[in-house]
Protein backbone atom coordinates (compact mmCIF):
# COMPACT_ATOMS: atom_id res chain seq x y z
CA UNK A 1 0.00 0.00 0.00
CA UNK A 2 1.40 3.40 -0.83
CA UNK A 3 1.06 5.56 2.00
CA UNK A 4 -0.21 9.12 1.09
CA UNK A 5 0.85 11.70 0.53
CA UNK A 6 0.59 14.56 3.51
CA UNK A 7 2.90 17.08 2.12
CA UNK A 8 0.41 19.47 0.82
CA UNK A 9 -0.32 19.93 4.52
CA UNK A 10 1.00 23.32 5.98
CA UNK A 11 3.69 22.48 8.70
CA UNK A 12 1.89 24.89 11.13
CA UNK A 13 -0.98 22.86 10.96
CA UNK A 14 0.87 19.99 13.14
CA UNK A 15 1.15 22.80 16.10
CA UNK A 16 -2.83 21.79 16.41
CA UNK A 17 -3.15 18.25 14.33
CA UNK A 18 -0.97 14.96 15.31
CA UNK A 19 1.67 14.80 13.03
CA UNK A 20 1.87 10.77 11.46
CA UNK A 21 4.09 8.86 13.88
CA UNK A 22 4.66 5.37 14.23
CA UNK A 23 1.33 4.67 15.80
CA UNK A 24 0.07 5.87 12.54
CA UNK A 25 2.41 4.06 10.12
CA UNK A 26 1.78 0.63 11.98
CA UNK A 27 -1.82 1.03 11.56
CA UNK A 28 -1.17 1.46 8.09
CA UNK A 29 0.99 -1.70 8.15
CA UNK A 30 -1.64 -3.87 9.69
CA UNK A 31 -4.18 -2.87 7.18
CA UNK A 32 -1.53 -3.83 4.65
CA UNK A 33 -0.82 -6.77 5.78
CA UNK A 34 -4.81 -7.52 5.83
CA UNK A 35 -5.73 -6.07 2.81
CA UNK A 36 -6.45 -9.17 1.10
CA UNK A 37 -8.69 -10.04 4.33
CA UNK A 38 -10.54 -6.88 4.21
CA UNK A 39 -10.70 -7.02 0.09
CA UNK A 40 -12.61 -10.36 1.10
CA UNK A 41 -15.27 -8.71 2.71
CA UNK A 42 -16.34 -6.76 0.17
CA UNK A 43 -16.35 -3.70 2.35
CA UNK A 44 -19.13 -0.81 1.33
CA UNK A 45 -18.60 1.56 4.33
CA UNK A 46 -14.82 2.15 5.92
CA UNK A 47 -15.22 4.70 9.10
CA UNK A 48 -12.19 6.39 10.74
CA UNK A 49 -12.40 7.15 14.26
CA UNK A 50 -9.51 10.56 15.05
CA UNK A 51 -8.63 10.58 11.51
CA UNK A 52 -5.92 13.51 12.80
CA UNK A 53 -4.29 14.31 9.56
CA UNK A 54 -6.02 12.05 7.28
CA UNK A 55 -3.39 10.21 6.14
CA UNK A 56 -4.84 6.65 7.49
CA UNK A 57 -7.92 7.26 5.32
CA UNK A 58 -6.50 8.14 2.31
CA UNK A 59 -3.81 5.75 2.52
CA UNK A 60 -6.70 2.95 2.76
CA UNK A 61 -9.23 4.69 -0.03
CA UNK A 62 -6.03 4.62 -2.44
CA UNK A 63 -5.69 0.67 -1.32
CA UNK A 64 -9.58 -0.15 -1.59
CA UNK A 65 -10.51 2.09 -4.32
CA UNK A 66 -14.50 3.89 -4.55
CA UNK A 67 -16.60 2.71 -1.59
CA UNK A 68 -18.20 5.20 1.36
CA UNK A 69 -15.77 6.63 3.66
CA UNK A 70 -16.07 8.42 6.68
CA UNK A 71 -14.04 10.25 9.19
CA UNK A 72 -14.01 11.72 12.49
CA UNK A 73 -12.08 14.03 14.62
CA UNK A 74 -13.40 16.23 17.63
CA UNK A 75 -10.88 18.36 16.99
CA UNK A 76 -11.93 20.68 14.06
CA UNK A 77 -8.45 21.71 13.01
CA UNK A 78 -7.69 17.90 12.04
CA UNK A 79 -11.15 17.44 10.51
CA UNK A 80 -9.94 20.48 8.19
CA UNK A 81 -6.84 18.48 7.59
CA UNK A 82 -8.02 15.42 6.98
CA UNK A 83 -10.36 17.63 4.22
CA UNK A 84 -7.47 18.63 2.56
CA UNK A 85 -5.33 16.14 2.65
CA UNK A 86 -7.71 13.34 1.10
CA UNK A 87 -8.69 16.15 -1.55
CA UNK A 88 -5.03 16.47 -2.10
CA UNK A 89 -5.12 12.92 -2.65
CA UNK A 90 -7.71 12.87 -5.42
CA UNK A 91 -9.95 10.40 -2.31
CA UNK A 92 -13.71 11.11 -1.72
CA UNK A 93 -14.10 11.12 2.21
CA UNK A 94 -17.02 12.94 4.32
CA UNK A 95 -15.55 13.85 7.71
CA UNK A 96 -17.43 15.22 10.41
CA UNK A 97 -16.70 16.82 13.73
CA UNK A 98 -17.61 15.14 17.04
CA UNK A 99 -17.06 13.70 19.47
CA UNK A 100 -16.34 9.43 18.58
CA UNK A 101 -19.50 8.50 16.61
CA UNK A 102 -21.89 10.66 18.68
CA UNK A 103 -23.44 12.39 15.22
CA UNK A 104 -24.19 9.48 13.23
CA UNK A 105 -27.19 8.70 16.22
CA UNK A 106 -28.16 5.07 14.76
CA UNK A 107 -27.54 5.82 11.42
CA UNK A 108 -24.63 3.53 10.95
CA UNK A 109 -26.18 0.57 13.43
CA UNK A 110 -24.52 -2.42 12.15
CA UNK A 111 -23.19 -1.14 8.79
CA UNK A 112 -19.61 -0.47 8.78
CA UNK A 113 -17.51 -3.04 7.34
CA UNK A 114 -14.07 -1.47 8.50
CA UNK A 115 -13.43 0.44 11.64
CA UNK A 116 -10.26 1.97 12.59
CA UNK A 117 -9.60 3.91 15.61
CA UNK A 118 -5.76 5.08 16.57
CA UNK A 119 -6.71 6.38 19.92
CA UNK A 120 -5.14 8.72 22.35
CA UNK A 121 -3.23 6.21 24.64
CA UNK A 122 -0.72 7.59 26.12
CA UNK A 123 -1.24 7.51 30.16
CA UNK A 124 -1.85 10.70 31.65
CA UNK A 125 -3.61 12.56 34.49
CA UNK A 126 -7.20 12.52 33.57
CA UNK A 127 -7.01 16.39 34.32
CA UNK A 128 -4.15 16.73 31.26
CA UNK A 129 -6.43 15.11 28.59
CA UNK A 130 -8.26 18.37 26.90
CA UNK A 131 -5.85 21.08 27.83
CA UNK A 132 -4.90 21.57 24.37
CA UNK A 133 -5.17 20.06 20.46
CA UNK A 134 -2.47 17.56 21.21
CA UNK A 135 -2.84 16.72 24.54
CA UNK A 136 -6.85 15.59 23.14
CA UNK A 137 -4.32 13.36 20.55
CA UNK A 138 -2.22 11.85 22.71
CA UNK A 139 -3.65 11.48 26.47
CA UNK A 140 -5.24 8.91 27.17
CA UNK A 141 -5.93 9.32 31.02
CA UNK A 142 -5.59 6.16 33.35
CA UNK A 143 -3.80 3.11 31.83
CA UNK A 144 -4.00 5.36 28.92
CA UNK A 145 -7.74 3.69 28.15
CA UNK A 146 -10.05 6.23 29.21
CA UNK A 147 -10.67 7.48 25.14
CA UNK A 148 -10.82 3.51 23.91
CA UNK A 149 -12.95 1.94 26.73
CA UNK A 150 -15.60 5.18 25.97
CA UNK A 151 -15.47 3.97 22.79
CA UNK A 152 -15.85 -0.25 22.87
CA UNK A 153 -20.02 -0.10 23.52
CA UNK A 154 -19.84 1.54 20.34
CA UNK A 155 -18.60 -1.24 18.16
CA UNK A 156 -20.66 -3.92 18.03
CA UNK A 157 -23.20 -1.29 17.66
CA UNK A 158 -21.39 0.02 14.46
CA UNK A 159 -19.46 -2.97 12.61
CA UNK A 160 -21.46 -5.01 10.06
CA UNK A 161 -22.22 -8.69 10.30
CA UNK A 162 -18.84 -9.39 9.09
CA UNK A 163 -16.92 -6.10 10.06
CA UNK A 164 -13.93 -5.51 11.26
CA UNK A 165 -12.11 -2.86 13.92
CA UNK A 166 -8.71 -2.30 13.89
CA UNK A 167 -7.26 -0.48 17.21
CA UNK A 168 -3.79 0.85 17.66
CA UNK A 169 -2.83 0.55 21.37
CA UNK A 170 0.60 0.13 23.52
CA UNK A 171 1.72 -2.18 26.03
CA UNK A 172 0.72 -0.02 29.04
CA UNK A 173 -3.34 -0.34 27.92
CA UNK A 174 -2.82 -4.12 29.27
CA UNK A 175 -3.90 -5.86 26.08
CA UNK A 176 -5.53 -8.88 28.11
CA UNK A 177 -7.33 -6.78 30.22
CA UNK A 178 -8.38 -5.10 26.66
CA UNK A 179 -9.53 -8.30 25.53
CA UNK A 180 -11.11 -9.27 28.63
CA UNK A 181 -12.81 -5.62 28.36
CA UNK A 182 -14.04 -6.54 24.95
CA UNK A 183 -15.46 -9.60 25.29
CA UNK A 184 -18.01 -7.76 27.74
CA UNK A 185 -19.25 -5.95 24.10
CA UNK A 186 -19.32 -8.94 22.39
CA UNK A 187 -15.93 -8.90 20.33
CA UNK A 188 -13.36 -11.02 19.70
CA UNK A 189 -9.96 -9.96 19.72
CA UNK A 190 -6.46 -10.80 17.74
CA UNK A 191 -3.33 -9.16 17.42
CA UNK A 192 -2.60 -7.75 13.73
CA UNK A 193 0.83 -7.15 14.12
CA UNK A 194 3.04 -5.36 16.94
CA UNK A 195 6.49 -3.52 17.12
CA UNK A 196 9.01 -1.86 19.43
CA UNK A 197 9.28 1.41 18.86
CA UNK A 198 12.12 3.13 21.05
CA UNK A 199 10.24 3.06 24.84
CA UNK A 200 6.51 2.07 23.36
CA UNK A 201 5.61 -1.61 22.46
CA UNK A 202 2.85 -0.87 20.33
CA UNK A 203 0.12 -3.35 18.82
CA UNK A 204 -2.65 -3.32 16.26
CA UNK A 205 -5.51 -5.13 17.49
CA UNK A 206 -8.76 -6.56 15.45
CA UNK A 207 -11.54 -7.06 16.42
CA UNK A 208 -14.75 -9.01 15.29
CA UNK A 209 -18.28 -9.74 16.48
CA UNK A 210 -18.47 -12.82 18.28
C1 LIG B 1 -3.18 9.54 18.15
S1 LIG B 1 -4.08 10.70 17.21
C2 LIG B 1 -4.26 9.80 15.68
C3 LIG B 1 -4.46 10.69 14.47
C4 LIG B 1 -4.41 9.94 13.13
N1 LIG B 1 -5.49 8.98 13.02
C5 LIG B 1 -3.09 9.23 12.99
O1 LIG B 1 -3.06 8.00 13.17
O2 LIG B 1 -2.09 9.90 12.73
C6 LIG B 1 -5.73 10.59 17.94
C7 LIG B 1 -6.79 11.41 17.23
O3 LIG B 1 -8.05 11.17 17.89
C8 LIG B 1 -8.73 12.41 18.03
N2 LIG B 1 -9.65 12.28 19.18
C9 LIG B 1 -9.34 12.26 20.51
N3 LIG B 1 -10.45 12.11 21.25
C10 LIG B 1 -11.49 12.03 20.36
C11 LIG B 1 -12.89 11.89 20.51
N4 LIG B 1 -13.47 11.80 21.72
N5 LIG B 1 -13.66 11.86 19.40
C12 LIG B 1 -13.10 11.97 18.16
N6 LIG B 1 -11.77 12.11 17.96
C13 LIG B 1 -10.97 12.13 19.05
C14 LIG B 1 -7.64 13.43 18.23
O4 LIG B 1 -8.07 14.75 17.94
C15 LIG B 1 -6.57 12.91 17.25
O5 LIG B 1 -6.74 13.44 15.96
Amino acid sequence: METADYSSLPKNIFLDVYEPAEDTFIMIDALEKDLDFINKLRPSICLEVGSGSGVISATIAKALGPICYLCTDINPVAVHATKILTQSNDVSVDVIQTNLVEAFGTRLKNAVDVLIFNPPYVPSPSEEMNVDNLSLATCGGSKGREVMDRFFPYVSKLISENGVFYLTCISQNNIEDIQKHSSLHKLQMCIVLDRKCGMEHLFVLRFTST
